[in-house]
């Protein structure tokens, strides 16, 4: 029986996808990457901070000191962070606010499993902070899905066996990091069909049977 569930955050629960895009799209142009379009952008999703910059740097042809590349990531960062000075609840994604409430008048206990080490910070600013036990982010892990960390991490802080979660995610390398940690997962996202999940959903705000869902063994 599931007793919590593990949303991811960016994708699921806040749309900050087009913010990454557009802070890693200023930072490729700077550096000379005219090329780098929304479709490589979508392979940033679920992907830490490091390895969303050599996905830009690919679509050059130069190499980098590590140096440099901590330059650019923090660059970006800034870049990401100036914009998220903006974000308020309206940025949470369709039905998400509602799922989150729904599974807590059933008793049950919510995460989130975040590559982000801005998660709790989003979080506060789209108002979820409080609808969350816990927060298991990029600041608690150092290795990137499809790794099972950042979910064992959150497994962990909420006090579950892994088997008692269920991973909520909209990238393939997500839900691969649910499966490496032992846990059912439901995609959801433009991708929904082809991640891979135990359970599809195209978004948070249609008919989910929920009931089916907690009680397969
Ligand atoms: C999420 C996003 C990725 C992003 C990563 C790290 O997983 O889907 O696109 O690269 O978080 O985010 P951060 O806020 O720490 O740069
Ligand atoms: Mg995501």
């Amino acid at each position: 029986m599931i007793k919590g569930v593990i949303f991811d955050l960016d994708g699921v629960l806040v749309s900050t996808d087009e913010l990454h895009y557009k802070a890693w799209k200023r930072l490729a142009k700077e550096i000379g990457i005219s090329d780098f379009k929304r479709e490589d952008n979508e392979k940033q999703r679920g992907v830490s901070r490091m390895e969303s910059l050599q996905i830009v740097l690919d679509k050059g042809n130069k190499s980098y000191t590590e140096e440099e590349k901590e330059e650019f990531a923090e660059r970006k960062n800034n870049y990401y962070k100036e914009m998220l000075k903006e974000l308020d609840g309206s940025a949470v994604l369709p039905g998400a606010l509602e799922t989150v409430k729904l599974l807590k008048e059933k008793g049950i206990m919510t995460a989130v499993g975040s590559a982000s080490k801005n998660a709790p910070d989003i979080l506060e600013k789209i108002g979820l902070l409080t609808y969350m036990d816990k927060i298991s982010s990029g600041l608690d892990t150092t290795r990137s899905k499809p790794d099972p960390e950042v979910f064992l991490v959150a497994a962990d802080k909420l006090g579950l066996p892994p088997q008692d979660c269920l991973v909520i995610e909209d990238s393939a390398a997500g839900v691969q990091a649910a499966k490496a940690a032992g846990m059912k997962a439901l995609g959801v996202g433009p991708y929904y069909f082809s991640l891979g999940a135990d359970y599809e959903a195209e978004n948070l705000a249609v008919s989910i049977n929920w009931e089916s869902i907690l009680n397969e063994v």
